[in-house]
């Protein structure tokens, strides 16, 4: 791939319309930019544009089999993109009523405008519509749905800021806006409806996100697909590997699972800095971090993760060992990402 000029333009306050501009300018002419969405920077397409959806897989190294979220930037754009079968509007639209903008992704039957590329072939396509204004500018301004996966390399950690989507694209694409950190930290909740006559409907949890079990139960009966791991998964969010640091990331049953090799460096990425939690006096660590340090927020646990990883994985460990979250609510997400980034690692 020839190397160009990755620019980084701020989009605060009083650069925000220029910011807007010139990557509406940039889509609109079939390239690809990336733009902040409150869960992780995406990397931008027009999603009626199969050549300018083919520069995001280029860009990312991503194979052709995993399908791209579609951004909405207002309702009325739904139906462009998607159909919404009888069976299942009711639902479908108190989701989107309860949610939108923000982070829940819902899979529907594809309308025809949308390319194969983007869907991967699949008759369904993931929409979304982004809690970010920015994100939604550049979408109206465009006046055409925004098709955009994270914006790092295909497997690697999501991008939470203009700066780690630089580490991820520099040389590859012509222009990142900055609109600071990410507000939420992880992907969307990827949900899928199934309608069930008389009975409530089941929404398929296909990737855990910031939208809880608990926040959908509401709406219909929640079944989480936590290990959707086959050759073909239905959310390659969902392979095994994923979200992976280039340093091995450990992940144990029980603390003392863990037996260092002499000489070898580790360092411990911590809930929130607990010894009880048995792991900060269990080695001598290189280095400590903390996702949510002192009281364990779950919620900045989640802001913080990609940040962290990276930043440990930067230190020249020989591996990180990661400490457990609890599993409830947001911790349903957190630990999926930690799970999915040790994957072939243990
Ligand atoms: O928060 C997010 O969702 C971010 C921001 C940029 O919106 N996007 C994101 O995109 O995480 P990406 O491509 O990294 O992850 C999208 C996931 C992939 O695992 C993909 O397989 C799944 O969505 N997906 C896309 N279309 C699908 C479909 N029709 N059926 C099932 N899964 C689908
Ligand atoms: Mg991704």
């Amino acid at each position: 791939m020839p190397e160009i000029e990755t620019r980084i333009l701020s989009a605060e306050e009083e650069d925000m319309k220029t910011a807007v501009s010139q990557a509406t300018a940039l889509l609109a002419a079939g390239e690809i930019v990336a733009v902040p969405t409150e869960t992780v920077y995406g990397l931008a397409a027009d999603a009626f544009n199969a050549d300018a959806v083919a520069k995001v897989f280029a860009a990312k190294e991503r194979p052709a089999f995993d399908p791209l979220i579609v951004h909405i930037s207002s309702l009325k754009e739904l139906p462009e993109v998607a159909e919404l079968p009888e069976d299942i509007a009711p639902v479908v639209k108190s989701l989107a009523g309860a949610f939108w903008p923000g982070p829940l992704t819902i899979v529907l039957p594809k309308s025809a405008k949308v390319p194969d590329i983007v869907t991967s072939g699949l008759p369904t396509v993931a929409v979304r519509q982004s809690g970010s204004v920015i994100f939604r500018q550049i979408g109206k301004a465009l006046g055409r749905p925004i098709a955009a996966p994270s914006a790092n390399r295909f497997g690697r950690i999501s991008p939470t800021s203009a700066s780690a989507v630089m580490k991820e694209l520099d040389g590859r694409i012509p222009l990142i806006i900055d609109g600071g950190a990410c507000s939420e930290g992880v992907e969307s909740t990827i949900v899928k409806i199934e309608s069930r006559g008389e009975q409530r409907p089941l929404i398929h949890v296909l990737r855990a996100g910031p939208v809880t079990k608990e926040d959908l139960q509401k709406f219909g009966k929640v079944v989480i697909q936590k290990r959707l791991v086959s050759e073909h998964p239905e959310a390659p969010g969902q392979l095994a590997s994923h979200y992976a640091p280039l340093t091995p990331l450990l992940m144990f049953e029980k603390p003392e699972d863990f037996k260092p090799e002499p000489g070898k460096k580790y360092g411990l990425l911590s809930y929130r800095g607990d010894p009880k939690a048995g792991y900060i006096d269990l080695h001598e660590w290189e280095v400590v971090e903390e996702l949510s340090p002192g009281s364990g927020k779950l919620i900045e646990a989640a802001v913080r993760l990609f940040y962290v990883m990276r930043h440990l994985d930067e230190q020249g460990l020989d591996a990180i060992v990661a400490e457990p979250v609890s599993e409830t609510g947001l911790g349903v997400a957190i630990m999926d990402r930690l799970r999915r980034a040790a994957v072939g690692r243990e």
